[in-house]
């Protein structure tokens, strides 16, 4: 139902188009003074008249309608008071028989690149906010029809590989990393990062020139290491609850370069500069893009515009984004301004979803493998706290090892999700796992809660014909109810604004409201069973709209907690 429209068929005016009174109907700045608000000065200049004047002809004027309780004129706005009864009963019929159902399948494609881990490194924190917020906005642009392709471009090229190969040929053994795996590998990289100098980076360079030029001894192994390092990585995210669709990371490009070199200089947008190739972008404020080194060497951005080509021919998508910390910013300007200039197809199709820094609250920096909390240890962690939490619930082990599982994974996601993307955030697994406050756990809680009262009501025999949905009145019901009503016009702008926590910010407060209603009234009241009925049909909407939405923001529907 679209209370907007609703109340521009009602507005039948000479002179004035519904489109505009959809479009101009505002909030008002608080309850008592309505539900909708109409600023009559629009209409000022087309009508010559005062906006008050306009305000009072179209109040003398409107089509009756039962769905509206009574108007009032304030200055130069007409408002709306909703007969909240009615607007009740009819939201709940429609949802009863309706449920809710994600946009049909379109044949648009959206690309989108997260995740995206240097693979001589441990996943880090800082690696949950590019995953989970880049899962989020892949499960909006479903919920939109869209076929989406998650593509982890993964660091596999440059020097940390050369640098992992000295660690080993020096340091290490095949039978060390057969046994202990990214473990072995990690380490040989550090050690060789703690003793760096002039020297053995001159040896790194040398591997790494290796690797890239395939060499026969030392190419197979790194391609065993990168071998080892994926599955580790898609290990963890595995247990994130996350799968990709495509790994081809940075090296696959790197033998690809010489077509985007011909076309940059072709196109006359790079030139040499002290034996690199350079594109100047200084005229738009960016500054330089170095796209091939004095050696020869390709660099990031122009690995970037090579596998652009080569997605843009595979998937021929109608949008492509890109998930990073803000600190990228400047590289995907750069980008996106010489896929522009050299006049591509897609360039008005890109998007850099960027995100502020994730981490841990100050002083509690603790990680059992070094300075840095690895993107485990805060699955772990939240597992273990909601494992404390639960631990007296009348559950078997296994039942709260598998509650700890999914409620854990929800909380951290949610910890990223509820905050504006670009904004910083903090990992505080105490308040992240908390069952009562802005968190996953306290929807999982309200979903349990309400499964917990729906099952009640089936032991008594409720069923959901015949509902009198007039019972339904409180200011409460009402206010969730225009929720129930409005949440795919919610999604929809989390989906435009590519932004999960407006999504996030509203299911907390459907929540909040839900709970408010709890308290307030006796659901199943054995000695009422047509209002039992009533508020039960009602709560099985609240639990739709959680069913809905909760997946959409990474949250694990749990049946009871
Ligand atoms: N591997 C990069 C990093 O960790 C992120 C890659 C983002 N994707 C891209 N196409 N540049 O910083």
């Amino acid at each position: 139902m679209n209370f907007k429209q609703i109340i521009a068929e009602i507005v039948d005016f000479e002179g004035i188009d519904k489109n505009t009174v959809a479009s101009s109907l505002t909030l008002p700045p608080d309850a008592s003074m309505g539900d909708f608000s109409l600023p009559c000065f629009v209409f000022a200049k087309t009508l010559h008249k005062s906006p008050m004047q306009i305000a009072t002809d179209i109040q003398a004027n409107l089509k009756q309608s039962e769905l509206i309780e009574k108007t009032q004129i304030i200055g130069g706005y007409l408002n709306f008071y909703l007969n909240k009864n009615k607007i009740v009963q009819e939201v709940i019929k429609n949802l009863l028989k309706n449920d809710y159902k994600p946009k049909d399948k379109n044949n648009k494609v959206m690309c989108i690149d997260y995740s995206s881990v240097n693979l001589a490194k441990y996943m880090h924190i800082g690696h949950w906010a590019t995953t989970i917020i880049g899962e989020a906005i892949a499960r909006l642009y479903e919920n939109q029809g869209y076929n989406v392709v998650r593509m982890n471009y993964v660091g596999d090229y440059g020097l940390p590989f050369g640098k992992m190969m000295y660690g080993y040929l020096e340091w290490g053994n095949k039978q060390d990393v057969e046994k202990r795996g990214i473990d072995a590998l990690q380490e040989y990289y550090v050690k060789f990062c703690a003793n760096e100098s002039e020297e053995l980076l001159e040896k790194a360079r040398e591997y790494s020139k290796k690797i890239e030029e395939k060499d026969e001894k030392i190419f197979p192994i790194y391609e065993w290491f990168i071998d080892i390092s994926k599955k580790e990585a898609k290990r963890l995210l595995d247990r994130a609850g996350i799968t990709f669709d495509t790994w081809r990371g940075e090296s696959y490009y790197n033998d690809k370069m010489d077509s985007v070199i011909d076309e940059l200089k072709s196109s006359g947008l790079a030139k040499v500069s002290e034996g690199a190739l350079i594109v100047d972008l200084n005229e738009y404020n960016m500054g330089v893009s170095v796209v091939q080194r004095s050696d020869g060497a390709s660099l990031y951005v122009t690995r970037d515009i090579a596998a652009l080509e080569d997605r843009y021919k595979t998937y021929n998508f109608d949008d492509m984004i890109y998930v990073t910390a803000v600190q990228q910013c400047n590289h995907f300007d750069k980008l996106f301004k010489i896929c522009e200039l050299l006049g591509k197809p897609y360039a008005n199709k890109l998007f850099h979803a960027a995100y502020g820094m994730f981490s841990l609250p100050e002083g509690k920096i603790a990680s059992r493998k070094g300075k840095q909390a690895l993107f485990e240890d805060l699955l772990n962690d939240a597992e273990q706290n909601v494992l404390e939490t639960i631990k007296d619930k009348n559950f078997s082990e296994e039942k709260k090892k598998d509650l700890s599982v999914k409620i854990g994974k929800s909380a951290v996601a949610f910890s990223i999700l509820k905050v504006d993307r670009i904004k910083d955030k903090v990992f505080d697994k105490d308040q992240a796992t908390s069952f009562d406050g802005e968190t996953a756990p306290y929807i999982q809680y309200t979903y349990a809660r309400i499964n917990s009262i729906l099952k009640k009501a089936k032991t008594l025999g409720i069923e959901y014909n015949d509902v009198d949905l007039s019972l339904l009145a409180s200011d409460t019901i009402f206010e969730i109810c225009k929720q129930l009503n409005s949440i795919q016009d919610v999604i929809d702008v989390a989906f435009d604004k590519k932004e999960p926590s407006i999504l996030a910010r509203e299911l907390l407060q459907v929540c909040k409201n839900f709970n408010k209603f709890y308290g307030e009234k006796k659901v199943v009241d054995e000695n009422d069973m047509a209002q039992t009925k009533a508020l039960c049909a009602f709560t099985e909407c609240v639990k739709y709209l959680l069913l809905y939405t909760m997946p959409l923001l990474c949250i694990e529907i749990v049946e009871e907690m």
